[in-house]
């Protein structure tokens, strides 16, 4: 029996060497000598290496957003990989590239219609702070350089997006090389406020008006852009107040200012429409996404910017001139492009994009989540869309270190939940039943009473 039988047939593979592979955000030493492989994936699971079948309470990375081995998309992988493997992206195009972008174009909010393609969320965020300062220049508006984002941001880990995120830890490291031009709004949880939110808190709206103070101070000619994430998610989920979001824009409206909405982890459908941009009702000007763009099937990232974007950088040029000097070998790979059409079509047919809020599974999922409030150990628990995070009480000293073994726990009983810092972090694939949110809720009751 080969590695690939044994590994489809359940019995214990064997593991490689571990030894030359730098894992990254990864306990390196701790992973080594107690590795979790993943070795295949079908619709809702996981297969371990030993043999063991994993529930996925995090659609990968908050990315598999129709499920594990869509066979569609692995058949238009393969196809485009038999008829052409790699086209040049700059001065040439291919026609999937067009049509991918076309497909993509149809879902975004208002006049966001133009694509740029990168390859991750990281390159996303670099490539959208470049657009907003080319376009500021193209306007004759070239004093316009500095960036706002937020505490408890992420954005990436580029030079760009660490300046603009606010996660301690991915800067400090750092500190002496991140981008000059950079202030922070304040983040917007209060555990006195908001804990126990179902859904958008109703505090804390009035921390948008922090910006107006940013402005005041840096003057509004110097600033750029606000980058924020609508649904902060790597710092422990975090939905926006109610009215926050609009708060940002009317201020950003009044000052000339580009709002940049980073929804790497809220596009496609997490919150029950294609962006979160239509979830609150609010328009940015650009929008940074990567993952479910195409299920994470082939690495992929996509840049939507409003119309008037596109269409006074590109202007400002002369004729012939290359307008913009940004782009990546990958943009737009053809073998991304084939996964990125074959997983919009998906979520069409499916109607993927809308579920969490047509088929009542949202609701289902924070009943469920909120039914954890009187579970060992918790202090806070929020949910939106099917998104949830699950705070739990740190141990004096040892920050994270009870979310990680609440983590273990319900690896070895079979879910994978994610966590950061002492919250667990949810986010499955939309094509989620009933009874798999009830499995997920059971195991981290039950592992939550189990661990110290
Ligand atoms: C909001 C947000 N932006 C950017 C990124 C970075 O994406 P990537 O890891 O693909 O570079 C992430 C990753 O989780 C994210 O959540």
């Amino acid at each position: 029996m080969d590695q690939a039988e044994l590994q489809r047939s359940g019995t214990k593979a064997e593991l490689p060497s571990m030894d030359q592979l730098w894992m990254p955000f990864t306990a390196n030493r701790q992973f080594k000598a107690a590795p979790r492989l993943l070795v295949s994936a079908q619709g809702m699971y996981y297969r371990t290496h030993d043999g063991r079948q994993i529930l996925d309470g995090t659609a990968g990375l908050w990315c598999v957003n129709a499920g594990h081995g869509r066979p569609e998309i692995s058949a238009a992988i393969a196809r485009q990989a038999q008829e052409m493997d790699y086209a040049p992206p700059f001065q040439m195009g291919h026609p999937l590239q067009f049509e991918a972008a076309n497909l993509l174009a149809d879902i975004a909010p208002a006049d966001l219609k133009k694509v740029f393609f990168t390859n991750s969320g990281s390159e996303s965020v670099d490539s959208a702070l470049k657009i907003a300062l080319a376009y500021h220049r193209a306007r004759g508006d070239g004093t316009r350089t500095l960036f706002i984002g937020r505490e408890r941001g992420y954005h990436g880990v580029g030079f760009g997006g660490i300046s603009v995120g606010g996660m301690v830890a991915n800067r400090k490291v750092f500190r002496g090389s991140l981008l000059p031009n950079v202030d922070h709004l304040p983040h917007t949880y209060s555990a006195e406020h908001q804990a126990f939110s179902r859904g958008e808190p109703d505090w804390g709206a009035h921390l948008a008006d922090d910006l107006e103070r940013i402005v005041a101070l840096h003057d509004a000619s110097n600033i750029a852009a606000v980058i924020v994430e609508p649904v902060a998610g790597s710092t422990g989920v975090l939905a926006p107040p109610k009215g926050y979001l609009e708060r940002l824009r009317n201020i950003c409206n009044r000052h000339g200012i580009l709002l940049i909405f980073d929804e790497v982890i809220t596009g496609f459908g997490r919150l029950g429409t294609p962006f979160a941009a239509q979830y609150f009702n609010v328009t940015p000007d650009i929008i940074t996404t990567a993952k479910a763009v195409n299920n994470a099937a082939v690495p992929l990232g996509a840049v939507f910017v409003r119309n008037g974007i596109y269409e006074t950088v590109v202007n400002g040029s002369p004729d012939g001139a290359v307008e913009f000097f940004h782009g990546y070998t990958y943009s737009g790979h053809p073998l991304a492009m084939a996964a990125a059409v074959a997983t919009q079509q998906i979520y069409q047919r499916d109607k993927l994009l809308t579920r969490v809020l047509d088929d009542g599974i949202g609701q289902y999922w924070q009943e469920a989540l909120h039914a954890l409030s009187d579970a060992r150990h918790v202090k806070d628990l929020r949910n939106i869309g099917l998104i949830g995070g699950i705070e739990l009480e740190s141990r004096p000293g040892a920050v994270g270190k009870r979310a990680f073994e609440a983590f273990v726990a319900c690896y070895e009983r079979g879910v994978l939940v994610r966590y950061t810092g002492d919250t667990i972090a949810l986010s499955p694939p939309l094509i989620i039943e009933r009874g798999q949110i009830d499995q997920i809720m059971t195991t981290l009751r039950d592992v939550l009473r189990t661990i110290a």
